[in-house]
Order: C-alpha cells, then structure tokens, then sequence
C-alpha cells in the first residue's frame, strides 16, 4: 500500500484527527524488542514545532521504551482493525512483539529505530522531549519528525481529509465508538 510523506503538512493531517482518537504505539526497547499498543488519551499540544501528548502509565512497557530509546511512534488505526488494536492492549511478555500477536506489518521510519505499522493510515514518527508527572498517568511530549498518510486518503481539502480520517473513540474495556455508532468487539468486558 502507498503512503506519501507529509512531513511539512503534518500539523493539518493530525489536527484532523481531533478530538483524541485511539491511536497505536510502536516503541522498541534497547535490546530492540518491538512494542504495540493501543492509548486513547492523545493529543497534539503545539503546532509550532508539531508536538503530541499521550498520558501513559509508567506501568507499561510504552512508558518504559520510550525513557530507554526516547523515541515512539503514534499510528492512527483503521476501522477494520479494532480487534487487533484491543489484542494489542492485553498484557504479554515483554519478549513478544505486539505485531506479531496481532498479526499486523510493521515497515521502518527514516528517523527512529521503532517500527511504522502499515495497516494504520497515518505514522507520525516522535522524539521523546518532555514527561508531565500527573497522576497514575504521566504526560509524555514528543517531537514529530516525520510522518506519512496512505496515499488513497490523503487530500490537500481540509473537508475531504477530515472525512477520510478514521473516528474510532474508546468508551470502556471492549467498548468503541466507530463513526458514531457504538461497537462491542465482542470479548468479555472485564472493566
Ligand atoms: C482502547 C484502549 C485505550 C487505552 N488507553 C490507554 C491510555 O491512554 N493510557 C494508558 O496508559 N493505557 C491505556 N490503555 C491500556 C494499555 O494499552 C495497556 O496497559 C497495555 O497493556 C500497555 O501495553 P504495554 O505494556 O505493551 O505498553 C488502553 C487500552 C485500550 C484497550
């Protein structure tokens, strides 16, 4: 599948993304294990240089990547692939990879060492600059260095592109919003 660099408009793809969608983390650790995992509270927190934020639990092996490599990277998740986004939310060993268990593609980035995933419409690449202590959560602030969009959403209409973006809202446990309607991924809620 195509995807085009949009690093110089990258501001106005991920503006279009607002208010928080789900979005998918690649981070790898030192001994370059790859990570996947699913983070709904995203944003982005300036345009100027671009910078996202994502409130992460310092328990998870997101967190911990990202202070060992100071690098991840933020997928925008499509529709058809809300299942595997849950799976990537269960805990596994640190020694499995996330892509596999989900059995998503990954495809390397120009700027940092973890791993693009192909079946997400858009990469945004991140530099680790800031952590924002808060709560059970701590705010973690990258720099995007670069980014790609799938060739076939992409449009330079403001409109056109807002409406290709996919709008997958996490509720609760196994619960999602998709396009405005709920969806139950049909797995036990434990939540
Ligand atoms: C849809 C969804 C959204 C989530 N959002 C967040 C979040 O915003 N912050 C967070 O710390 N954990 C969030 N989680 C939980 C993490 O994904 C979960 O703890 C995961 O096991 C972490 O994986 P890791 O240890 O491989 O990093 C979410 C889980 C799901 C299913």
């Amino acid at each position: 599948m195509g995807k085009i660099e949009v690093f110089e408009r990258v501001e106005k793809v991920v503006y279009m993304t607002q208010p928080s969608p789900v979005v998918l983390v690649s981070t790898i650790n030192n001994l370059g294990m790859e990570n996947l995992a699913p983070f709904a509270m995203f944003m982005n927190c300036s345009s100027k240089p671009f910078m996202v934020a994502i409130a992460i639990s310092p328990k998870t092996d997101t967190y911990k990547n990202i202070k060992e490599t100071k690098e991840f990277i933020i997928g925008i998740p499509k529709e058809d692939m809300l299942d595997k986004l849950y799976k990537c939310g269960e805990k596994v060993d640190n020694n499995i990879s996330e892509f596999k268990i989900a059995n998503l593609t990954s495809y390397k980035s120009n700027k940092v060492k973890c791993m693009r995933i192909m079946e997400c419409v858009v990469n945004i690449d991140c530099i680790f600059v800031q952590e924002v202590e808060t709560g059970n959560h701590n705010i973690i602030i990258g720099k995007v260095v670069s980014c790609d969009i799938d060739e076939e959403i992409y449009s330079t209409d403001k409109v056109l592109l807002r409406g290709n973006i996919p709008n997958i809202y996490h509720i609760t446990g196994n619960k999602f919003m998709v396009n405005g309607k709920f969806r139950d991924i049909g797995i036990i809620d434990q939540g």
